[in-house]
């Protein structure tokens, strides 16, 4: 491929053609559509949304006719493949309503001083899951800024926000059976405050709309059996030994976990995810599974029956036993079970999705069995980790620099054909322990994001870090306009946002 740059997109497209001449913009656009359909309202209010942070004065009308815009329905095998040509007269951009959205962030991007340069775009996705996790347990962030991170996630062409909601330091969804939820696990004592926060289903279906919009798909993680201190602070009953509890205000593994004995545990889990399933419309719901200790389901009389009961010879049978019953029961509300890849651990349940981040090995031998995989190693997809090694950002986790995430390919070379198909694709995770503002989460997220969103889209041969690079430097012009905190890769003496 040729290394020029001509544009700044990111990611980059499947194929890019120069043409000739340039869109000048008029301060007032059109936008036309085939037949008289709110999609295409929805998709020009959230070009003109976006467009308007470039140009202020921009506003976008609607007709059904000649414009300056047209969207026209067509149909591929990929909803979200899209074309995208601009001539001086016109831009049109083919696709479903999916892959008008993707075509929209595109032409946003392209946007530059006033207008548009032509050029014809055939693009579709190399992977179905470009991913990015939030956790909002160690930080409690509210919707106004989830909203930014899912905003700039559709601007990349990403698909799927994984919304991490419980864990040991905070429980952050209202369920209306368990008022306790959000009047005990939801805080901690924090250096003598109360410190939390959780969403309202008014608040989660705002952020589902907003997504809706972006065509992403967001996937609700409610942790069991590990990670449930917080739960256990409001019902220590679910425990094997009884509390009290607290919810942590220090990160870790706890040794204290829902009882894998105790019915009381299955009928509180089984009520909870009934109100997550009607609330989240999208397929999959994601049960963790991760940095389960079985400390105490070694000496409690429940967990010990339950074994005995069910013929498991050894605890991480009963995890898997567990992590099976919970998939039953989703399989019969018609979702998906996702698990972190410890959920390999004493048997997989026969429909679940293994999202791998020990490394790769737990995504290969998934893949091997025939389950559809998600690749997020600590290797690259940890966003948690450093960038760099200057002083001030936070932790003591490894280092990633972008380079090293534009460098991964999701799929490992071992797996054969069939097993690679199972790789659904990509996800970064950003794990808020060490991320107390969310300027400096989005100094950690950016512009790392960039360089994943091309691992997730771009066909692997057309990759090229300098070429990437270039077009990055460019880009951060984009990433400054709307407003979004990031590191500068190349500068010295960054702003640090503290
Ligand atoms: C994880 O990072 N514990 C999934
Ligand atoms: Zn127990």
């Amino acid at each position: 491929m040729s290394t020029e740059v001509i544009h700044s997109l990111i990611p980059l497209p499947q194929s890019f053609r120069k043409d000739e001449g340039r869109f000048n913009c008029k301060p007032t656009l059109t936008i036309a559509f085939e037949t008289c359909s709110d999609a295409v309202s929805h998709a020009g209010k959230l070009l003109e949304e976006w467009l308007k942070v470039r140009q202020p004065e921009l506003t976008c009308e609607v007709l059904n006719g000649s414009s300056d815009i047209r969207f026209l329905e067509e149909n591929s095998d990929n909803e979200e493949a899209y074309t995208l040509t601009i001539t001086p007269d016109q831009i049109t951009i083919r696709g479903s309503q999916t892959g008008w959205v993707r075509a929209a962030a595109a032409l946003v991007m392209l946007y530059d001083q006033g207008g548009w340069n032509a050029c014809h775009i055939e693009d579709a996705p190399r992977f179905s899951w470009r991913g990015m996790h939030l956790d909002v347990c160690r930080h409690f962030y509210p919707v106004r800024l989830v909203k930014r991170l899912i905003d700039v996630m559709a601007l990349h062409r990403m698909n799927t926000f994984h919304w991490h909601l419980t864990d040991d330091q905070g429980w952050r969804i209202d369920i209306k059976a368990f008022p306790p939820l959000s009047n005990i696990s939801a805080w901690r004592d924090k250096d003598g405050e109360t410190y939390g926060g959780y969403y309202t289903a008014e608040d989660i279906r705002e952020v589902l709309a907003y997504a809706q919009e972006r065509k992403i798909q967001v996937v609700p993680e409610i942790e069991m059996p590990g990670h449930a201190l917080a739960t256990l602070s409001a019902f220590p009953e679910l425990s094997c030994a009884g509390g009290p509890f607290q919810v942590s205000n220090t990160c870790g593994i706890f040794d204290d976990v829902y009882c894998a004995g105790k019915e009381a545990t299955f009928d509180f889990l089984e009520k909870v995810l009934e109100e997550v399933c009607e609330l989240f419309p999208g397929p999959y719901i994601h049960v963790g599974g991760d940095e389960c200790p079985k400390t105490r389901w070694k000496t409690c009389p429940d967990c010990q029956s339950r074994m005995k009961q069910e013929g498991l010879k050894d605890e991480n049978e009963l995890q898997s036993w567990f992590v099976s019953r919970m998939g039953r029961f989703l399989d019969s509300k018609g979702k998906h079970m996702i698990g972190w890849d410890e959920i390999l651990e004493g048997g997989l349940p026969p429909t679940a999705i293994v999202m791998s981040w020990r490394g790769v090995a737990g995504g290969v031998e998934a893949a091997r069995m025939g389950h559809d995989v998600i690749m997020s190693p600590t290797t690259h997809c940890y966003f948690d980790y450093r960038q760099s090694t200057e002083p001030e950002e936070p932790g003591n986790l490894g280092i990633i620099p972008i380079n090293t995430v534009y460098d991964y390919d999701p799929v490992p070379e071992e797996l054969d054909a069939k097993a690679a198909s199972r790789v659904l694709g990509v996800q970064a995770n950003i794990w808020t322990e060490r991320m107390p503002s969310w300027k400096l989460l989005e100094y950690m997220v950016l512009p790392r994001l960039c360089a994943l969103s091309e691992v997730a889209w771009t066909s692997p041969k057309q990759k090229n870090w300098k070429h990437f690079e270039d077009r990055l430097n460019r880009h951060l012009g984009f990433l400054k306009a709307y407003g979004y905190t990031y590191r500068h890769p190349l500068r010295e003496n960054r702003e640090f946002p503290l």
